[in-house]
């Protein structure tokens, strides 16, 4: 097969990005090793240890437990499958396991930013996802999440980073208020984990009640595919999960996939280890940096813009203007409301900007319209 694989320069929405050369070389090294069988691949489960201790440092977690998972959709199943199983141990007075019948099917109450993997989670697992609005600023309203939770709760959303703005709901709150009900409190960090411990915001184990985290390596982290990472405050919670594994070596396994990727474990320990968390932070700065230039300039050219608060910028560009650039080789998507989407990830360069920027400049002198949303 001779086929190369598409180049970054011009990916401009994705949420993965190039690995970190250590990353790259650990995961060809660790390719064909298989952390699901730790009785049978013992050097990468001890690397498996490695990374969520390294990951634990990141978010604020001393003593973590947790896994790599195949990314953040593993990751927030994984979490809601803990809720969920907890809410029945419960409502069961702690006697049943199994499939027990449940009184009331459990809910997880999450914002309308949330990412669409929990309504895989919602729907593989039988729970009702309740979602809440957010504000102008496009975070939680959290008038709306005390309105929506009951006994029935098992589990509240808050997003660490959110996919289509960059927004951090209010963790420390949102937490007040899981705990109101007895449900639990997951982050979805998938994105944002690797760029928050660098800002003010409240998102991390050790800023308010989170039980459990989605973090990604393989976005922010700069690790190679796959490499999620399911961080829990307690480990009891992980026995939620856990299930006998009667042909191996070890005897239960918490994990959704059986055969894992070595080479997702492998590059993630690599990346973490060289980049926390001072290159992490140089990575952050200079994608912050990137995110509020491109911002600049986008306002400058008459469009509407939203604030940057992270390493993403949402812009009201002309559907015709959007399409031109796709058209053009651009790898832009756009947010459910229609805006243009860019995500300063760490392949993005200023250079790479500048002549996006100069492109839709070109554009619109070319359609000889002022810039409008229409
Ligand atoms: C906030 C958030 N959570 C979860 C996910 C899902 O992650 P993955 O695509 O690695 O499964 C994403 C993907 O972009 C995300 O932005």
């Amino acid at each position: 097969m001779q086929r190369e694989p598409q180049a970054f320069d011009r990916v401009l929405s994705s949420m993965c990005t190039t690995p970190h050369p250590v990353a790259r070389e650990a995961a060809e090294r660790f390719l064909a090793t298989n952390p699901g069988d730790p009785g049978t691949y013992p050097t990468i489960s001890a690397l498996e240890d490695e990374a969520i201790e390294l990951l634990g440092e990141v978010a604020g977690l001393d003593d973590p437990a947790g896994y790599v998972a195949s990314g953040g959709t593993e990751a927030n199943i994984q979490a809601v499958r803990i809720a969920r199983e907890r809410a029945r141990t419960t409502a069961t007075g702690g006697e049943m396991s199994g499939t027990p019948e449940t009184p009331e099917t459990p809910t997880v109450v999450m914002p309308e930013s949330g990412h669409f993997s929990f309504q895989k989670a919602a729907n593989v697992l039988g729970v009702d996802l309740e979602l809440v609005p957010t504000d102008d600023d496009h975070r939680v309203d959290l008038e709306a999440v005390r309105a929506c939770v009951d006994e029935t709760t098992a589990m509240v959303v808050g997003v660490a980073g959110t996919t289509e703005y960059g927004r951090v709901d209010p963790i420390p709150e949102l937490g007040e208020i899981a705990q109101s009900v007895d449900a639990l409190l997951h982050v979805d960090a998938a994105w944002g984990g690797f760029v928050l411990p660098f800002t003010d915001h409240a998102w991390q184990f050790d800023h308010a009640p989170v039980d459990t985290m989605a973090i990604d390596p393989h976005k922010m982290g700069q690790a190679a595919v796959p490499a999620g990472g399911l961080l829990v405050r307690d480990e009891t919670l992980l026995d939620e999960l856990a299930v006998d594994t009667p042909y191996l070596e070890s005897t239960s396994q918490a994990t959704l996939t059986g055969t894992r990727s070595g080479a997702g474990v492998a590059s993630a320990v690599a990346a973490m280890t060289e980049l926390w968390p001072d290159g992490y932070r140089e990575q952050y700065e200079r994608s912050q940096a990137n995110a509020e230039w491109l911002a600049a300039e986008l306002a400058a050219l008459g469009y509407d813009v939203v604030d940057p608060e992270l390493p993403l910028v949402a812009a009201d560009l002309p559907q015709a203007t959007f399409e031109a650039l796709r058209e053009a080789g651009w790898r832009i998507s756009s947010t459910g409301s229609g805006e243009l989407r860019v995500v300063c990830m760490p392949h993005v360069t200023r250079a790479q900007l500048e002549s996006f920027v100069a492109e839709i400049d070109a554009l619109e002198s070319e359609s000889e319209t002022p810039a409008a949303t229409t």
